[in-house]
């Protein structure tokens, strides 16, 4: 076994997954740590507090994306890349994201412990906000990074609370500038994210690691309707301009346009906001997400462009807007990543499956950039976004020595 791989420490890892897990610890073994939120500087400093440790330099760019940074042998050479998110979901597990920082973290300190320094400089980047569980969409730090969108365009977003994200962002780096900074955006040599696999096939497969594809195209949508409140008790329901009726007229048509025998495509209608929300008024406003994914580009634009008619034709008396706030093509991962990650698998001796991914991931951004890939281990009967979710310190052991070698192959390259 490569003796860097070999320094990976299955308890370190796994006490530094716990020691994250406390903040925002929630009941049922969950995690809430809402992005830009205080628990999530506090785990950004823990996180800081273990790279300095083993002498890794630390930087933050504009969009609160957090960069360790461990040298290579070759001064002028492109780094390598590892890293995920460290916020969760409202209601989330132990090991979205986190996982893949403290993989990568985990793999930065075997090669100091082994004294392993090959050519290229190692970085692990904690993205900001891949979740959009506090401000929607997810993936803004990945997004800006790669110039996909501007950070500037997600400054007006408000948080269920009406916390802007500029705001919050400007707090945020205000809190936290006693960091060095970075610019936003930078040309890695390539880019490699552990996960784990949030879905059943690793486990029931029984594999230790997936070699990952790519990953499916995702659309998300905003519906707003305006009707007219009134008394729920006098009101005639031919003068109502109730918004509840019409979001049920809405989620009936949308179901229809999203069928599929086959069951590829994903359609989730996640939250619903309703106001007044009392049992005796007619609702006058409603506001509903659509979470739309497949793996097909031409299914992803025809079904999601076809959205706002749906929508517009089913409402009956109420006033429709419809948002598009994120678009996500299908990617496929790069021969470059895959190969490294099958060759450290094989060495490894772990037994591992080519899979796609159903969940997005801040990789997807990345893949324009430079050469990118994933490494999924497998999850208990693939939960996710619960705080159920969980994977066996073995599992996430194996999945970081993967990780370690792969990053190690692509720094000699
Ligand atoms: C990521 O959290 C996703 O929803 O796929
Ligand atoms: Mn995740
Ligand atoms: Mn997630």
């Amino acid at each position: 076994m490569n003796h860097a791989a070999a320094a990976v420490s299955q308890q370190r890892q796994w006490d530094r997954l716990m020691a994250m897990a406390q903040l925002g610890a929630i009941p049922g073994n969950g995690v809430n740590r809402a992005c830009l939120t205080e628990l999530d500087r506090q785990a950004r400093r823990l996180l800081i507090a273990w790279a300095k440790d083993i002498g890794a330099t630390v930087s933050v760019d504009a969009a609160a994306n957090l960069w360790l940074h461990r040298d290579g042998s070759d001064p002028q050479a492109a780094p390598v890349v590892t890293g995920s998110h460290m916020d969760t979901q409202p209601n989330g597990g132990r090991f979205d994201g986190i996982y893949g920082v403290i993989a990568g973290l985990e793999a930065l300190t075997a090669l100091h412990d082994a004294g392993v320094t090959p050519r290229r400089p190692i970085e692990v980047v904690a993205w900001t906000n891949e979740e959009g569980g506090r401000f929607a969409p997810g993936c803004m730090g990945s997004m800006s990074w790669s110039n996909f969108r501007r950070i500037e365009d997600f400054a007006d977003v408000v948080d269920p609370d009406g916390v802007r994200f500029g705001d919050a962002l400007a707090a945020h780096l205000a809190a936290e500038s006693d960091l060095p900074t970075r610019p936003l955006g930078s040309k890695p040599h390539a880019y490699v994210e552990a996960h784990i696999e949030q879905g059943p096939r690793l486990e029931a497969a029984d594999l230790d690691i997936g070699v990952v594809t790519g990953i499916q195209g995702s659309r998300w949508f905003t519906v707003t309707l305006t009707g007219e409140t009134a008394h729920a008790g006098t009101t005639p329901l031919a003068l109502r301009h109730d918004a509840v009726q019409d979001m049920v007229r809405a989620i009936t048509a949308l179901n229809a346009l999203m069928h599929d025998a086959k069951d590829v495509l994903r359609f989730t209608i996640g939250r619903i906001v309703v106001a007044p929300n009392t049992s005796n008024s007619v609702a006058d406003r409603v506001s509903f997400t659509i979470d739309f994914r497949h793996p097909d580009k031409a299914v992803l634009l025809a079904r999601g462009d076809a959205v706002a008619g749906v929508v517009q034709a089913a409402v009956r008396d109420a006033g429709v807007t419809v948002q598009e706030t994120f678009h996500a093509l299908p990617v496929e991962f790069s021969p470059v990543v895959i190969d490294a990650v099958e060759r450290a698998a094989t060495d490894q001796q772990c037994k591992y499956m080519h899979l796609p991914s159903g969940a997005f991931h801040d990789a997807q951004f990345v893949v324009p950039v430079c050469p990118t890939g994933m490494i999924f281990v497998p999850c208990r009967k693939g939960i996710s976004h619960n705080p159920a979710e969980y994977s066996e310190p073995a599992q996430l052991a194996a999945g970081t020595r993967v990780l370690t070698e792969t990053l190690l192959d692509l720094a000699e390259g």
